[in-house]
């Protein structure tokens, strides 16, 4: 473990993962909806009177498959046509079917990588044993021949072992050279940077070769600039949930992450050189519950 996680980087992480309920104000006025926890029953109590919580309750297992082409520029030829399924903000002991529903999408789906991008829990803190069961069976149904993940706000670096026993290769501000015969491409993983502020790109990076294919896997947002300015091609993410509560047409009543990130709330987007996209996610945090914003896995093809 040591080898792997330094000392200041584990200090900071386990001691905000045991304060965490104590953190809702961190930074003075800074609020963070999901770790406010009493917000849920007020939500389901105005949904239900409303007469829209059965239908927020359906919309919330109701996946789309999002399937979407990325031209990357001296990409080796031998990753033309290469797929990587992205999943991401599983929260899947939240999931009222628990995940049985995904577990069918993710079925039909072949990709080359599968990336999952964060947020395996449902809530902030507590317990981690229905989220381990449940994403070991989604593990088992995917059909991939490498799965990778990084975790997310919701999640805790005590899970990194059992979700690497059960095939995910975690990627804890490390990288990873996925190759094909002689080429190959470099996917970077880092740590939660929203409310952890456990990423660190410059070690994740450290020994990547400068002409290599790079891919960041962040489970947010904040990390964009940073990632541009060290020449990424690609930036998956999710965390916003694309809003999951929205006003017809997808308008986010809430965006979740800082305001000058508010344009990559979901879906593919340009920030300077890089490329990136925010996955609406397949789960929901805070309640159960999407409104104008399906849950959704991708299917990015590089070409
Ligand atoms: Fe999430």
């Amino acid at each position: 473990m040591n080898k792997r996680f330094d000392k200041e980087y584990l200090r900071k992480r386990l001691k905000r993962q045991k304060y965490h309920m104590a953190w809702q104000f961190r930074g003075g006025w800074k609020l963070y909806w999901e770790n406010l926890g009493p917000i849920a029953p007020v939500l389901k109590t105005v949904l239900k009177m409303t007469g829209i919580l059965r239908r927020g309750f359906k919309n919330s297992i109701t996946f789309e498959v999002v399937k979407q082409d990325v031209s990357i520029k001296n990409l080796p030829k031998s990753f033309k046509g290469f797929r990587i399924l992205h999943l991401s903000d599983l929260h899947i002991d939240g999931m009222f079917d628990h995940g049985k529903r995904l577990v069918h999408c993710v079925k039909e789906v072949e990709c080359e990588l599968c990336v999952i991008t964060g947020d395996f829990r449902f809530l902030t803190y507590g317990q981690t044993r229905e989220t381990v069961l449940y994403t070991k069976r989604l593990v088992e149904a995917i059909r991939c021949k490498k799965i990778l993940g990084i975790l997310g706000n919701h999640d805790c670096v005590s899970m990194i072992p059992e979700l690497e026993s059960m095939g995910i290769e975690m990627l804890m501000n490390e990288s990873i050279k996925i190759t094909q015969g002689s080429e190959h491409i470099t996917i970077v993983g880092v740590d939660d940077s929203h409310f952890y502020e456990a990423d660190n790109l410059q070690k994740a990076s450290e020994g990547m070769m400068s002409d290599s294919v790079k891919i960041l896997l962040a489970h947010s947002q904040e990390v964009i600039p940073e990632a541009a300015e060290k020449s990424f091609d690609l930036y998956l993410c999710g965390h916003s949930h694309g809003g999951q509560l929205c006003l017809p047409g997808g308008i986010p009543i809430i965006k979740n992450t800082p305001k000058a990130f508010h344009k990559f709330v979901k879906g593919p987007w340009i920030y300077k050189n890089m490329q990136g996209y925010t996955s609406r996610g397949a789960g929901a945090s805070c309640l159960t519950v999407r409104y104008n914003c399906p849950p959704e896995i991708t299917v990015h093809r590089l070409v």
